[in-house]
């Protein structure tokens, strides 16, 4: 799966060098790809933003400039999905993720700065995206979260395809059960006996009612919305 991201920084993007995103690059499982948009800017200055028009203050961004690098990017990489980040856009969850990863042959993510995009903008893209209600000065980091969350869903980029179904959210829209690893007995607390006992069915049982117990007290609107504890 490809993923292209139009931003002012793409250096940023080079975050997703490391760790499994990286690995699953290197690989050839994934691509990630930056392109700048100031290659695109106008005049001698590259000016890829202005005032806006009515006045107020700051800066919006000027259609043309990404009008003209999405072109490029499409050009050579027809068919990706055209997604604008913007605090404005569906609020980003695992079935949105979900989602995304299904499109061939990818994404293409395009990241502002400044105020906001022109208006314009909206209609060369086919989905607009945020990452959560909070505003970040540029849409990078928003990009890679979506990078990040898809990505790990892309058959081949996880090493056990298993743990995506138990993880939060996996399967039920739940939160995950609480896990442990050695030592048996930590600064006084001991990890649950059913654990150490080896008899599944009742793990599994044990899991499952933790699971749901801790999704009620975190996150109720998840169980309310959704149903299903996590199998
Ligand atoms: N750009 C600025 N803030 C953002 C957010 N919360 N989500 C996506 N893109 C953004």
């Amino acid at each position: 799966m490809e993923f292209h991201v139009i931003t002012l920084f793409p250096e940023m993007l080079s975050a997703l060098d490391a760790g499994l995103i990286g690995r699953a690059q290197k690989r050839g499982v994934i691509t990630v790809r930056a392109h700048n948009l100031r290659d695109h800017g106008l005049g001698n200055y590259r000016q890829v933003d202005d005032a806006p028009y009515g006045g107020g203050s700051g800066m919006v961004m000027r259609p043309e400039p990404l009008a003209t690098a999405m072109d490029e990017v499409m050009a050579r990489h027809p068919g990706l999905l055209r997604i604008l980040m913007t605090p404005q856009g569906e609020l980003l969850d695992q079935p949105l993720a979900r989602e995304l990863g299904g499109h061939q042959p990818g994404l293409l993510l395009v990241a502002g700065r400044y105020e906001g995009f022109d208006e314009r903008v909206r209609s060369m893209v086919d989905r607009e995206i945020s990452i959560g209600d909070y505003v970040l000065s540029g849409g990078e980091l928003a990009a890679m979260v979506v990078i990040e969350a898809v990505a790990r869903l892309v058959p081949g980029v996880l090493g056990n395809p298993e743990s995506l179904a138990e993880e939060s959210f996996g399967t039920g829209g739940v939160l995950e059960y609480p896990q442990y690893t050695r030592p048996e007995e930590f600064r006084g607390m001991r990890v649950p006996e059913v654990l150490l006992g080896g008899d599944h069915a009742k793990i599994r049982a044990w899991r499952e009612i933790e699971a749901r117990r801790r999704t009620e007290r975190r996150r109720p609107g998840l169980i309310r919305s959704r149903g299903k504890p996590a199998t």
